[in-house]
Parts: C-alpha cells; sequence; structure tokens
C-alpha cells in the first residue's frame, strides 16, 4: 500500500499562486485544516487517514509566498528545479510534458483515498476554498489496477511492498530498512545535512518528488519473449516470466527473486515477514538476483553497507491511465492516442533530494558501474543500467539477467519507461502552512 495506507485512486493538481494574498488568507482558514501532517506519510503508521490531502511547493512557489531564496540544503537541486537537471536524471527533455518544462508551477495538490468519491469530493472542497487565488496547469487521476492486479504496477509486479521503516514511528519487519527520522522528515535526527529552515519553520517537511513516468507494456512484453533466457524444464513463457523477475527482482506476486530464484511463490509473496528478508550477501553474486536488478540498483542492502546508509525513499506512487488494449496487445504496440496514455505517478518522500531520489536513479540505477569492486564475486563485469528506469534514448546493457549466462549481457535498445516530467516540491509541516506561509 501507499505510505499513506491509500493507493486506490489519487488527484494530483499543480497549481499556479495568481493573486498572493487571498490565497495566503485562504491556505491559513481553509486549506490548513484539511491537509495530512507529514508524520501520517510514515509507514505503517497506526493513524492512517482515511482521506489524504496534501500541499506542496515548489521553489518558485515558496518565493512567490514570500520565503526569499528559498535554498533548502539540498545543492540546488531543489531551487533549480527538476526540468534543470532532468539531463541528469537521465531523461529526453523531448518527451517533457510541456507544464513541467521551466519552472512554473508553484504548487501541488495530492488528494488520495479509497474511493474515486471521496476524492473528487474534497477536490470540490479545495477548488471552492481557494477559489481564483490559483489556477490550474495540470491534472493527472491515479487509478489502481482492476481486479486481481490491484496494487500492481503496469508491467504487472505488486509495487509498494519495500519501503523503510522508521525509527520511533515502527518496528523493521525482517529485513526491511530502519532509517533515522531525519532521513525522511527535515530537522529530525538522522537528516544527512543541516541547513537553512530545518531548525524553524520547514523543520517536519519532507521533500516531494514527482515524476510522471510512462509505461509501454506491449514493448515490455515483447521484449520479454524475445529475450526469453532457455532453461530446462520451463516453457517459453516461463522463462519470459523470468526474464522479467530477474529485471526486477521480485517475481509479478512480490517474491523476491533472491529467495525464489525459479519459481514464483505466493506463500513468501504475502507475508511481510518474509518478503523482505534477503539482503543479496549470500551468495552475493547475480545468481540469484541480478545486480542489475531494479531493486538491487535502488536498494542495493548488503552490497552497499551493513548498515542503514541514508539513501532510502518512502514511495508513494500509484498507477495512472487505463489497462492495455487488444489493439495494443495485437500490435504489440503502445498506442500514441494520449488517453490511451499509462504508467506510474511516481510520488517519493525524503528530508533530502540529493542523498534520497537524485542518488538511486542518478548515481545508482543510470551508472552502469554502480555496485562494480564492491562485494560481489563478479568484479570484472560491468554491471549495466537499471533495466526497468535507466536513462531514457540510450541503449542500456544490464549484465547477469540469464541465470544460465551471469557474465554475459542482454542490450536493451528501447525505453519501457518513459520520464514525462515532473517537479521538486517541499512538502511543509502544518505548522508553517499556519503561520510562516500564510501570514
Ligand atoms: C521497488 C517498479 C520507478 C525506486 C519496485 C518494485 C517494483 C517497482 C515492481 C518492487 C516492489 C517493492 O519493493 O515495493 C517500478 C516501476 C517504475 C519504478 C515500474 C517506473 C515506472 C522507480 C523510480 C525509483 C524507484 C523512479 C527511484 C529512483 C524503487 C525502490 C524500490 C522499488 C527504492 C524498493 C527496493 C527495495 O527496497 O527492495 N519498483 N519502479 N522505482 N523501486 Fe521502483
Amino acid at each position: 500500500a501507499a505510505a499513506s495506507g491509500l493507493n486506490l485512486t489519487n488527484i494530483q493538481g499543480d497549481i499556479l499562486i495568481v493573486d498572493v494574498p487571498s490565497f495566503k488568507a485562504q491556505l491559513k482558514s481553509g486549506i490548513a485544516p484539511l491537509i495530512t501532517s507529514t508524520f501520517q506519510l510514515l509507514p505503517n503508521t497506526t493513524d492512517p487517514a482515511d482521506l489524504f490531502v496534501n500541499i506542496a511547493f515548489s521553489s518558485s512557489g515558496l518565493s512567490k509566498l514570500g520565503i526569499a531564496n528559498p535554498d533548502l540544503g539540498d545543492n540546488n537541486l531543489f531551487q533549480k528545479g527538476q526540468f534543470n537537471g532532468a539531463t541528469n536524471l537521465g531523461d529526453l527533455t523531448s518527451n517533457w510534458l510541456p507544464q513541467f518544462a521551466g519552472t512554473s508551477i508553484h504548487g501541488v495538490f495530492l488528494i488520495a483515498s479509497d474511493t474515486l468519491d471521496g476524492v473528487s469530493a474534497t477536490l470540490s472542497q479545495v477548488q471552492s476554498i481557494l477559489g481564483s487565488s490559483i489556477s490550474e496547469s495540470y491534472r493527472l487521476q491515479g487509478q489502481a489496477r482492476p481486479g486481481d492486479q490491484q496494487g500492481h504496477e503496469h508491467f504487472g509486479f505488486m509495487d509498494g511492498i519495500s519501503n523503510p521503516a522508521v525509527n520511533g514511528f515502527n518496528t523493521p519487519h525482517p529485513g526491511q530498512a530502519l532509517v533515522n527520522p531525519g532521513v525522511i522528515l527535515f530537522g529530525e535526527s538522522g537528516d544527512p545535512k543541516s541547513r537553512p529552515g530545518s531548525t524553524g519553520w520547514a523543520k517536519d517537511g519532507s521533500f516531494l518528488v514527482f515524476r510522471q513516468l510512462a509505461q509501454r507494456v506491449p514493448e515490455f512484453n515483447k521484449f520479454l519473449l524475445d529475450h526469453a533466457p532457455s532453461e530446462a524444464n520451463m516453457t517459453l513463457e516461463e522463462n519470459a516470466e523470468l526474464l522479467g523477475a530477474r529485471m526486477i527482482g521480485r517475481w509479478k506476486s512480490g517474491a523476491p527473486v533472491a529467495m525464489s530464484p525459479l519459481f514464483d511463490n505466493l506463500v513468501i509473496a504475502t507475508n511481510a515477514q518474509q518478503n523482505n528478508n534477503f539482503d543479496f550477501s549470500a551468495p552475493s553474486d547475480s545468481s540469484l538476483c541480478p545486480v542489475s536488478s531494479h531493486i538491487r540498483k535502488t536498494n542495493p542492502r548488503a552490497d552497499f553497507s551493513k548498515g542503514n546508509f541514508p539513501n532510502h525513499i518512502i514511495r508513494a506512487g500509484i498507477p495512472y491511465g487505463p489497462e492495455v488494449t487488444d489493439a495494443e496487445n495485437a500490435s504489440n504496440t503502445s498506442s500514441t492516442d494520449p488517453s490511451l496514455d499509462r504508467g506510474l505517478a511516481f510520488v517519493a518522500y525524503q528530508s533530502d533530494i540529493d542523498t534520497g531520489f537524485e542518488t538511486l536513479q542518478s548515481d545508482w540505477a543510470n551508472d552502469p558501474s554502480f555496485r562494480r569492486g564492491y562485494q560481489y564475486a563478479n568484479n570484472a563485469v560491468l554491471q549495466g543500467a537499471d533495466p526497468i528506469i535507466g536513462p531514457n534514448g540510450v541503449s542500456r546493457s544490464p549484465a547477469g539477467l540469464d541465470p544460465s549466462n551471469l557474465s554475459g549481457s542482454i542490450t536493451i535498445m528501447e525505453d519501457f519507461v518513459v520520464s514525462k516530467g515532473g517537479e521538486y516540491f517541499f512538502s511543509p509541516p502544518i505548522s508553517a502552512i499556519q503561520t510562516t506561509l500564510s501570514s
């Protein structure tokens, strides 16, 4: 489930603040009481909200509200905005939606609930409170996948299994990372940086990274069949499933390949005491789980450090867009009709964009040499970029995907996940919404 405990539907609306005094007045009296606190973002909270409303501001939005020069001490990434760092993330800015290109978005509302009615009613309420003090520049409607695919992303894999537990807020399941609260919340113990605002108005806020990541599902499925390994006693379809599982590092059910290397295992998948209980250390080569797999790239566990490193994020995204149509399936090609665009509305919280999302995307997922020369056996092999979220527009060669050829790699010439852009936002504590940002 999403960090809030809700993941069925959500709406995200990007806004421009057009009338600052009126916006501030409504923010204080009308919006502040609706906002879910950043503490409730933490996973496995004992007090999950049944409706979740968050407002977060970009750097240009904070400036508009009077925070001059909003340097929140994250290596300038927040201040520059996501668009200006897009190339470093491996994006092709030609794929970016025009609404995200530049730094014009001031803020974002995120409204999530278990029901579409709940989301719609809250959206109307927010709109009537803020009236013409804002204008909406973009809206993305999230939607959980139907039936037995609920909780699964569009490639078919269970998502939202692994998030860190936060010290003082929840107890980790076996194998789950335990991070200090400052890894997620600004200015709490373990915040990797000390910076402006972290002992004052911004304390207990969190950076919200938003990305609209389109997924090319028919192309992904075709790739799996075309490049399926040839394990003995397995059908082509089973070999294709195996390749997909090794690219992610988990089976579609969520069972980790590190614990069940050749077949899916529903017992492990659904048991929270088991489904994170692995650390890639025995053996540390790619025989069980490829070093290049998505979950090993983005959370290298014991490859990186036995201790709790600060490069953790809390993921709270949900899928958007409709199911694949029969015509798309038959042609192995995603439609270019924008109403059939589908993917992941990626949302991640962390106290530091540089230590969190940017490290995971740029320094780990995108870098073919990440984890070479550390603790796994085959030091000589370049492990390649993340086969799922590696850079767009360049071929990637993740190694070790074929269990019979661990030092070989498969070249992927196309993008299965296409970044359509996004923005960096700061999700302030409620106290700041009531005071600093609204007066
Ligand atoms: C885990 C899919 C984008 C970071 C996962 C899992 C799946 C998945 C299926 C396993 C379920 C789980 O452990 O919760 C995808 C897809 C993406 C995407 C389809 C794009 C459309 C990203 C991005 C990042 C990221 C952009 C960060 C840069 C992570 C992390 C984990 C994860 C940190 C947990 C790894 C662990 O702790 O074991 N993803 N993901 N993902 N993903 Fe992604």
